[in-house]
């Protein structure tokens, strides 16, 4: 027993996971991670060094050097849409997913925090957002929501959270590209994204997420 909670939730872009995922650790005063920003960061550090994403090789050693302690996770480029679309190519990769399989797993065995009265240093849980964590970094999960949306739905999503941030972006090739990231995710032969056998499903197309978190915590009481 490793003696605290963890929650897996997983599903494609704009699905609603990660709104989920930072309120159910808020709420339950879990430490949060952010999977999707390790492979963002790895497609960041290729396009910034003027190499391919699609250079297996070169992702690969980026992977293998990545070190979340000194990594700047605040960085607003890993936000872009050139970011997303490198982050899902280098995420297809075997070598690079094994590169960062152990940060995610010390994450899960160790949250980061102890304000809500774990042991020192140490939250009571941990939730962890992505792809695979409910089917492959954390198959033990004690909770794990699959979140899906219409496509259409997402990437309107996705259009507001850019154009807040200032971006000019055109709906058809947000779309367009995230039918691509989606199919890549879909269909790599390694850690696909799925639901787990054990997930709860949510769709959330016409849900908000207020009414999102509460199905979740309903759940998970
Ligand atoms: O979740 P987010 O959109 O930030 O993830 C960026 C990309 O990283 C995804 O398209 C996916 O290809 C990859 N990813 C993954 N496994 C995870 C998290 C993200 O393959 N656990």
């Amino acid at each position: 027993m490793s003696g605290h909670v963890v929650i897996a939730v997983d599903g494609p872009a704009a699905s609603g996971k990660g709104t989920l995922a930072r309120r159910l650790a808020a709420e339950l005063g879990y430490a949060y991670l952010d999977t999707g920003l390790l492979y963002r960061v790895v497609g960041l550090i290729l396009i910034r060094q003027g190499l391919d994403p699609a250079d297996e090789n070169a992702a690969a050693e980026a992977a293998i050097v990545f070190d979340a302690a000194t990594a700047d996770f605040n960085d607003p480029a890993l936000r872009d849409e050139e970011t997303s679309k490198a982050a899902g190519i280098v995420a297809a990769f075997p070598a690079v997913r094994a590169a960062l399989v152990d940060v995610q797993r010390r994450f899960a065995a160790n949250p980061p925090g102890g304000a809500e009265g774990g042991a020192q240093g140490v939250a009571r849980g941990a939730v962890l957002d992505g792809r695979d964590i409910g089917t492959v970094i954390c198959p033990d999960a004690d909770y794990k929501f699959f979140l899906e949306a219409d496509i259409e739905e997402r990437a309107r999503r996705r259009v507001k959270e850019l154009r807040d941030r200032g971006d000019t972006v055109i709906l058809n090739l947000v779309l367009q590209e995230m039918k691509e990231r989606d199919e890549r995710d879909r269909t790599r032969a390694v850690a696909p994204l799925a639901p787990a056998a054990d997930a709860s499903v949510v769709n959330t197309t016409n849900l908000n997420a207020d009414a999102a978190f509460a199905l979740a915590m309903s759940l998970i009481r």
